[in-house]
């Protein structure tokens, strides 16, 4: 099964080659890239998009979980912020978003429920529960029986368990239609071709030739190629940016409508046998089974094993679930950082930005990724969200030159994991 054939692309406006340079070029379809995309022109500037197929990427394949706070992990309390930060504009982004798209998104204030099957996993919930206050974040712990009243459909043998009522959902494939419309509204320019190398005049970036052989010229060039950022020419070899693929099998099943209330009403999550799984109900009947973390490089296979430990974890935390429709499998690619956290803002060579490496986070990142990006397109400012996830923190120290646009003292960064 492949994910939805259906072009969200059809009818959008396209840029054929020709014409004076746009004053930004982001490379890259996927949310990042559209949110950047829009954000920009929302800002006045002309704007092109390349893709080759834009509204594609690894959003098709998200769950949509905005699990700031289940999420969390030891050393990643920078992340932590942008996460949060995130995750309190998703309100606001949703409203402006729906209404500059016509589209709505499926953003659920729905909350989340984090299971513990065994008592390993009890005692790692705990564990997480414990750094959740400490951070000061709102999370609440269960008994078993007090899960089960939450979620009539979990095993019976789950054993705690932690309620997150701010760690909602949004669809990502809704989301990414979404922003193609409000891009075509804004006025951002569409090029469906992929960009092979980064050009660059003199000592700046000045856009990107495509693998037509054809070229968009612009004042300013954003990478938003999720892990493909490290794959693209030209680049000076200092700033080619350590964002590796981690591959992601997911499942999609069909519930069926109940007069005795949702199948399950909030995300459930648990770690089974030490592997993540997730279960993301969605309001039109979805839900979304998540998902296996891969070191297979550009590999985006499903595969029977894939599929085998995800319904058996499933089925551990939801025995149920056994008798619903499975009505897709796909796979996709995170794009993940040395840190796990984001490359946000301007690079050593002028002219050229980067949005990527959002790993586990990019629908989480993206209403704030839009926001500092276009902040940063249209005042040459990087917003103090972004201080501490600048790319030049992975750069060697001979290496580091000062950072057009960013903030005073922009010194490499300790990465925080
Ligand atoms: N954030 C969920 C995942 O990456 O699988």
């Amino acid at each position: 099964m492949q994910p939805s054939s259906t072009s969200p692309t059809a009818g959008l406006r396209q840029d054929s080659g020709a014409g004076s340079p746009a004053d930004a070029v982001v490379v890259g379809g996927g949310v990042i890239g559209l949110v950047t995309a829009w954000r920009a022109a929302q800002r006045g500037m002309s704007t092109t998009l390349v893709d080759p197929e834009p509204g594609g990427g690894a959003a098709r394949v998200a769950a949509g979980m905005l699990a700031a706070v289940t999420e969390l992990h030891y050393g990643e309390e920078a992340l932590l912020g942008l996460n949060l930060e995130s995750a309190a504009r998703y309100p606001d982004f949703t409203a402006e978003l729906e209404e500059a798209s016509g589209q709505e998104i499926g953003y659920r204030a729905c909350g989340t429920l984090a299971a513990a099957l065994d008592a390993d996993d009890r005692a790692d919930l705990r564990e997480l529960h414990a750094l959740q206050q400490r951070c000061g974040l709102d999370s609440q712990w269960l008994t078993g029986r007090e899960c089960r009243r939450l979620e009539p459909m979990l095993a019976p043998s789950v054993r705690g368990g932690l309620r997150v009522d701010g760690d909602h959902q949004v669809d990502p494939r809704r989301l990414v239609t979404a922003l193609l419309l409000a891009c075509e509204r804004a006025g951002v320019t569409f090029r469906r071709s992929a960009a092979v190398r980064v050009t660059v005049t003199g000592d700046r970036a000045t856009g990107v030739t495509l693998d037509d052989g054809t070229s968009v010229e612009a004042g300013q060039t954003v990478l938003a190629l999720g892990s493909y950022a490290s794959r693209l020419e030209g680049m000076p070899p200092e700033l080619v940016p350590p964002v590796r693929p981690v591959k992601g099998q997911v499942l999609r099943l069909r519930m069926p409508p109940s007069a005795y209330g949702p199948f399950l009403s909030r995300t459930v999550r648990a770690v089974v046998r030490g592997g993540h799984i997730y279960l993301v109900p969605r309001a039109n009947g979805e839900l979304v089974i998540g998902a296996t973390s891969e070191e297979m490089g550009w590999d985006t296979t499903v595969t029977a094993g894939g599929v085998y430990e995800l319904l058996r974890d499933a089925h551990e935390l939801v025995p149920g679930l056994t008798e619903l429709p499975l009505t897709e499998t796909c796979a996709g690619l995170r794009p993940a950082s040395p840190d796990n956290a984001p490359l946000l803002g301007p690079t050593a060579l002028p002219g050229l930005h980067l949005a990527t490496g959002h790993y586990r986070n990019g629908v989480l990142l993206t209403p704030v990724t839009g926001d500092v990006m276009g902040e940063l397109l249209a005042t040459g400012e990087l917003p103090e969200p972004a201080f501490p996830f600048i790319p030049g923190r992975f750069a060697q120290p001979s290496t580091q030159r000062p950072l057009p646009g960013s903030p005073a003292g922009s010194e490499p960064q300790e990465q925080s994991a």
